[in-house]
């Protein structure tokens, strides 16, 4: 039986997932709790990693070395980066990659990092389009996009900074793990796909919008996340 990985930066990302499991067991590793049960008839394994690429690349290792993963699906929320990408609305990654990652100096383009054959790491694409026609099921009320997520250890909350990541990435949202996760995968030769819903628009209204709306972001990637293993 093929088993899933499904990552959640946060507690909440993950809380109701890990409630709807069965057959429970946990293993702690590298201050993370990783609860391997079934989840829609899938054998899951779900994880808070912590927030930040660091911990992301990290809990996915662990994931490919631990648990020998057939997929990893990044579940969570993102800031938007084009203005018809409302808050509610979800975003699935064609492909990652790391805004903050700058070594132009040694004529890289940003989000190389240096050595590496790629600066952008391509999702999945049965994945995402299970996702894609799970999501208009069983989000209607929402719009569903598909395009490159960029990834930062920054919470990105004025327009200036926000305007520079669309400029260097043309990217769809950011958050804060997805493009470690495709980065992890990548070199260990594992599908994977991000999962975003939007919390705030990453800019000026971010520290309002954050708060406010994350609930609500995080119910729409839970819905699609559960519905998508009975899918898969
Ligand atoms: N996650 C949700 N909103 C975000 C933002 N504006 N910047 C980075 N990560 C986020």
């Amino acid at each position: 039986m093929n088993t899933i990985g499904i990552i959640g930066a946060m507690e909440e990302e993950v809380a109701i997932l890990k409630e709807k499991m069965s057959e429970v067991t946990v293993l702690e590793k590298a201050g993370m709790e990783f609860f391997k049960g079934i989840l829609g008839g899938q054998q899951v394994v779900i994880v808070r990693s912590g927030i930040g690429k660091v911990n992301a690349g990290i809990c996915t290792q662990i994931l490919a070395d631990v648990f020998q993963v057939n997929a990893v699906i990044n579940t969570g929320i993102a800031g938007s980066l084009k203005a018809e990408i409302n808050i509610g609305d979800i975003v699935l990654s064609t492909d990652t990659m790391q805004h903050d990652v700058d070594a132009r100096e040694f004529g890289y383009e940003i989000g190389q990092v240096p050595r590496m054959d790629t600066r952008t790491f391509p999702a999945d694409d049965r994945l995402r389009e299970t996702a894609l026609q799970v999501c208009r099921k069983v989000n209607p009320e929402i719009q569903v996009f598909e395009g490159r997520v960029a990834s930062g250890d920054q919470f990105v909350a004025d327009k200036e900074t926000k305007e520079k990541i669309i400029a260097n990435t043309q990217a769809y949202c950011t958050e804060m793990e997805g493009a470690a996760i495709g980065q992890a995968a990548y070199l260990n030769g594992i599908p994977y796909l991000v999962i975003r819903a939007i919390s705030d628009k990453a800019d000026d209204s971010a520290h309002m919008d954050y708060p406010a709306f994350e609930k609500e972001a995080i119910r729409h990637t839970v819905n699609l996340v559960e519905n998508m293993m009975k899918a898969l």
